[in-house]
Parts: C-alpha cells; structure tokens; sequence
C-alpha cells in the first residue's frame, strides 16, 4: 500500500507509538493541507472573503497600481508589467467578495480592471511598447477602480476608507 510520507516497519512503528493509525492519519494529514490559508496572506484564495480580507487586499493594492502608473511615466516598462501582473492578482482574489453578496455591479467593474490589466500586461509584452496605448489601458484600469469605489467605499473617518455602509444595509 503506498504510503506518501514514510514507509516500512519503522513509520508503521512511530504511527502506532502516535497512536495514528495509517488512514485517519492520512485523513488528518489531508484536512490540515485543507484548511483556509489564512497564514498564506493575502495571495491566496478565501473560502470566505471577509470585509478585513478586502480592506487589506485593497490596501495593498493602491501602491502597487501607483507603481504601475509611475513605471509607465518613466517608461519603466518591465517594472509596470511586474506591478500589474501583481496587481491582477490581487485584485482578482477579491471577486468572491462580491459573488457571495451577488453585487453583480461590483462584479462587472471587477472584470473590467482585470481585463485592463490584462490589456495592460500584453501590450507592455512586446519589443517596442506602444506608450499611448499602454496609458491608456491605465486609464481604463483607474476608471473601473473608481466606478466601483463611488458606489460602494466611503471614507472612515480616521484618514482611510471601509465598505460603504449604506450598500449593505
Ligand atoms: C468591485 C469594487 C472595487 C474595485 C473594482 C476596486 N476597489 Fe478598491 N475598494 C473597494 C472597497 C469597497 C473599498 C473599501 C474597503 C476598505 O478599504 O475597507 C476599497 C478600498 C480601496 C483602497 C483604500 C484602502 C484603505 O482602506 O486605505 C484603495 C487604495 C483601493 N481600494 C484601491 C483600488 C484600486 C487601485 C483599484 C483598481 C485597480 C480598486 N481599488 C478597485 C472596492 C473596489
């Protein structure tokens, strides 16, 4: 019987000295490998995507959008293309958000930033970038950021923003 962590007579004696037999023990080992990767940070997908999961995503997204606008101005090209690929990561994670609140409004800005990031990564791809396009797919990317913010982020009071209150009564 294959056993994927150890084998032979000494494993099978530290399994039963555990007291873990082989295949709860597997099971166990399973369900730990499962559980939500909270640990992991932000990168990883939520089972649950909290208000403080996107508070934080969104924290960390503002400046690396900015780098993306600051590399595109100086020209930076390969970082740009770094900063947006990380920022559609980001970004992207947060769409469970709205899905579980089926905020389909929410949902469509959502696309429309990451099919501009998208855009972006390409067109920064190539030999000889294209700058007006690629400012242009910038443009795209901040006006969906603040289409869904409009509606939906409001300030905090305390010099930061949170999920606007009167949307989710
Ligand atoms: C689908 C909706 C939606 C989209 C799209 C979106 N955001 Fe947000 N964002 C929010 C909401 C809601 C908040 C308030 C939540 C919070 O900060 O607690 C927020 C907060 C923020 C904050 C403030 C974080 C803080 O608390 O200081 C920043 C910065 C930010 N977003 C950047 C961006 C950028 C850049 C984009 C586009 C690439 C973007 N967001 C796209 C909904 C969205």
């Amino acid at each position: 019987m294959p056993w994927p962590l150890s084998s032979g007579a000494g494993a099978e004696a530290a399994r039963s000295r555990r007291g873990l037999p082989g295949l709860p023990g597997l099971a166990l080992t399973a369900f730990v490998l499962l559980l939500p990767p909270v640990a992991a940070g932000r990168q990883g997908p939520y089972p649950i995507f909290t208000e403080a999961h996107l508070d934080a995503t969104m924290t960390t997204l503002g400046p690396n959008v900015a780098g993306v606008r600051a590399a595109l101005a100086a020209g930076d090209y390969a970082t740009a293309k770094e900063r947006a690929i990380r920022s559609r990561e980001q970004l992207a994670t947060t769409i469970t958000f709205w899905r579980d609140r089926d905020r389909q409004d929410a949902v469509a800005w959502l696309r429309v930033a990451l099919n501009g990031l998208d855009a972006l990564d390409t067109a920064l791809s190539v030999e000889s970038v294209d700058a007006a396009a690629a400012a242009a797919f910038a443009e795209q990317i901040t006006e969906a950021c603040t289409a869904c913010h409009a509606v939906y982020r409001e300030p905090d009071g305390d010099g930061g923003y949170r999920l606007k209150s009167s949307a989710f009564p």
